[in-house]
């Protein structure tokens, strides 16, 4: 008898029956279970790996967007851009002119959405990945090895203008539509600052369309009771160009830097910003696109709006290779050209990889 079969297919029967409650982790944690399901539980090799990795003391670069204006400040922020984006691949904004009470807001809509009715909720939860509003619990349930403590909501903007607000969930849709516009504004910006980083015009990656259209992920991490055994988002970078991330109080995000896992703590009215894989690819290496995880925790719900600049999606014939002016002799190509849909189809077939960029694009 094939047992690992039969392994397989309880897990599926077990990812389905989840699946179709619609009521994601949220769900689960309201029914108040103590323990959490298997389909969620990392195997053994997995945890004990984790042990060995040390805690780093060091923080993610804090750079002040203030005063970008005025010129001699302007240069020292291209440089601190600069230098976060070739080491860390990460780092946070402060005065970056979205005011602390637009940031909260939108977080609470968030939380909100989540702890509506559940009925009400029910009405978005889709695996359909052409609709432009979804609510799911693990866009990659069943393509992933191990199921994550998560719920989100996704929302496509093609571009900030054309999204149909009656689209929108009723009880985020004023925050969502108002948040997006702005942030939206800072993703020109930060092309700008990261396109002079890379010794271009300020209007270059914007010119290739970097920033156009965005997606919103809607993170909800409900508190765990077994934190230890899996995690809120595995180890992964991001698949766009540019992310955007808001998150609430409450602790989880982890960088993987030198080796060690480190923690990036909730700054209040900071945003966090990091380099994706089609930065990397597009920066020919110069930028890293660095991968990072959410652990579970045993406090909660943990909130973030994650806003991903990932280029023209809905066009055909898009390609993306290492900019020309940054390749030489010395310097070869490291990436191939890339054609944006087969990429994006390719990535979210394949779910979240941390290998994603070396597997499907070196040169
Ligand atoms: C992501 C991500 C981090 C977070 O959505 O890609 O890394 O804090 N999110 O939710
Ligand atoms: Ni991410």
């Amino acid at each position: 008898m094939d047992t690992s079969g039969a392994q397989e297919y309880d897990r599926l029967q077990e990812l389905k029956t989840f699946d179709e409650t619609k009521a994601g982790v949220k769900g689960l944690v309201d029914s108040g279970l103590q323990k959490i399901p298997k389909i969620f539980v990392r195997p053994a090799e997995e945890l004990a790996k984790d042990l060995n990795y040390k805690k780093a003391q060091i923080e993610v670069p804090v750079i002040d967007l203030g005063d970008l204006e005025k010129t001699h400040r302007h240069k020292q922020i291209v440089e601190e851009v600069r230098i976060a984006s070739e080491t860390w691949g990460f780092f946070r904004v402060v005065n970056h002119g979205i005011s602390l009470n637009v940031l909260d807001e939108m977080l609470d809509a968030i939380q909100k959405f989540n702890e509506q009715d559940v009925d009400e909720k029910k009405k978005y939860y889709t695996r359909d990945n052409m609709r432009r509003v979804r609510f799911n619990s693990n866009f990659d349930l069943f393509a992933s090895r191990t199921a994550s403590w998560r719920d989100s909501l996704a929302i496509s903007f093609l571009d900030p203008d054309q999204i149909n607000s009656d689209d929108l969930p009723a009880i985020c849709r004023k925050s969502v539509i108002e948040y997006s516009k702005l942030v939206n504004n800072l993703g020109n910006i930060l092309f700008g600052l990261l396109s002079e980083a890379l010794g271009l015009q300020p209007e270059y990656l914007r010119k290739m369309d970097c920033s156009d259209g965005h997606l919103f992920t809607c993170n909800y991490y409900p508190a765990c009771p077994e934190p230890d055994l899996t995690l809120g988002i595995t180890k992964h970078s991001d698949l766009g160009f540019l992310t955007i991330l808001l998150q609430n109080q409450i602790d989880g995000l982890q960088i993987f830097f030198q080796n060690q896992w480190v923690d990036v703590q909730p700054i209040r009215g900071a945003l966090v910003i990091n380099i994706g894989d089609l930065l990397q690819l597009v920066s020919n290496g110069k930028f890293t696109s660095n991968k990072h995880r959410v652990v579970a925790n045993r406090l909660g719900p943990r909130i973030s709006i994650a806003c991903f600049f990932s280029g023209p999606i809905n066009m055909d014939k898009v390609f993306y290779g290492p900019i020309k002016e940054l390749i030489s002799e010395e310097n070869p190509p490291v990436y191939k050209e890339v054609l944006l849909s087969d990429y994006m189809a390719k990535a979210f077939t394949v779910g979240v990889d941390e290998n994603f960029l070396v597997n499907y694009c070196k040169g």
